[in-house]
């Protein structure tokens, strides 16, 4: 038997009926980091007063340290925020953009994000730029840099790049991207909402201006525990979307308190580094990786259908395009739910249904194979 699939299925609460085949939409706490969380309430609701006045700010940022030294960031250089949305609306709001300026986004930026571009923009009278990105993708990613480069400008203020893309499950060409904004005088947000966990990052190599990401998707935190990072220099004009008593008091005195709320998920995320590391960081990526990529290519056979892209642009997740002429997304999901308990994204894109597989620890190919069986019944 496999070390993995089966035999790990216990360290999560999930209910085993069924099949999940979704890990990338929200995540899944395994028991341990539950627990950890639930250490952090006790504590909390023990001495409250305590708690948040001397026990909080100093177990927060040993938090954050844990989770900078783990994304290659300098420590004072990172903060929480409940999730990437909040982390995009932080940076983008923060913006003083002036009429005139535009904000370049692409057809496969986040939905909640474009919201947030459009919602910024237009209260400065600045523009949204949108740009097609080729799915799916033919090459090593030199046609996604090539549309970018065609949409950027000298009014060009800021670039929004998504890590890996939600709903075409393509890890960009990072590096190559932001060069590409940086050379016209482009601030870049990455919005890497699914990327910690799946891929390797060192964020301060990486060189982005701004970077969130989610550590209740592939990091296996307790959700509503995620981060910002941002440059140096940037640091003093960026405000959380809730101003509490910090302003103006440096980055982390303004992000390490919006309020009164449950910080136990931010609590749990060494926990949650711990219980990967007891397989080892880079040998989960590498296994989900590696099924993704067996699981996609049986797919794709199965259904004699095609995968969204080439190997070298993926992580953990894979799109495979449906054997099904025609028909909705969201009835063709439900239907995958309820007639077979089956958990998995399907995406109307390039004329076609598409479905986003994850694959997570706890998966094994008897759950792709009941995918395969269960899609000519649709
Ligand atoms: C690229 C991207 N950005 C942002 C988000 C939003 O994440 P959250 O709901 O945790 O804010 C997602 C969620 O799937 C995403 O895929």
């Amino acid at each position: 038997m496999s070390e993995f699939g089966q035999a790990v299925r216990h360290f999560w609460t999930l209910d085993w009926s069924a099949t999940h085949l979704n890990h990338g939409s929200y995540g899944a706490t395994p028991k341990p980091v539950l627990a950890a969380q639930d250490q952090a309430r006790q504590d909390m609701e023990r001495a409250i007063g305590d708690f948040f006045s001397r026990q909080l700010p100093k177990r927060m940022r040993a938090a954050a340290a844990e989770l900078a030294d783990y994304l290659g960031a300098e420590r004072d250089d990172v903060v929480f925020v409940d999730n990437a949305t909040a982390g995009a609306q932080s940076v983008i709001g923060s913006i003083e953009l002036q009429p005139g300026d535009e904000i370049l986004i692409n057809d496969q930026t986040y939905n909640a994000v474009k919201n947030i571009a459009r919602h910024e923009a237009a209260r400065a009278g600045a523009r949204v730029v949108e740009v097609m990105f080729p799915f799916p993708v033919a090459d090593d990613g030199t046609s996604i840099v090539d549309a970018l480069t065609a949409g950027l400008s000298e009014r060009t203020r800021l670039v929004i790049l998504d890590h890996i893309t939600s709903a075409t499950a393509v890890v960009m060409p990072i590096e190559r991207l932001i060069a590409a904004s940086h050379a016209t005088g482009a601030l870049v947000l990455v919005d890497g909402a699914h990327a910690p966990g799946q891929v390797a990052l060192d964020l301060t190599a990486l060189g982005a201006d701004f970077y969130t990401g989610n550590c209740h998707k592939w990091l296996a935190a307790p959700k509503g525990a995620a981060f910002l990072w941002a440059r140096r220099e940037h640091q003093p004009w960026l405000h959380p979307p809730v101003i509490s008593h910090g302003l103006g008091r440096g980055f982390v005195a303004e992000f390490d308190w919006t309020g009164t709320h449950d910080p136990s998920g931010y609590l749990a995320v060494p926990a949650a580094l711990a219980f990967r590391q007891t397989f080892g960081d880079s040998r989960i990526k590498s296994r989900n990786r590696a099924l993704a990529e067996t699981a996609g290519a049986y797919l794709a056979q199965a259904w004699t259908t095609r995968l969204g892209g080439p190997a070298s642009l993926a992580g953990s997740m894979r799109m495979i395009e449906l054997p099904l002429a025609s028909g909705a997304a969201p009835d063709v999901r439900l239907k995958l739910w309820q007639d077979h308990r089956i958990d998995v994204p399907v995406n109307a894109l390039a004329g076609g249904l598409w479905v986003r597989i994850s694959a997570q620890l706890y998966n094994e190919m008897d759950d792709y194979r009941r995918l395969a069986a269960a899609v000519p019944s649709l």
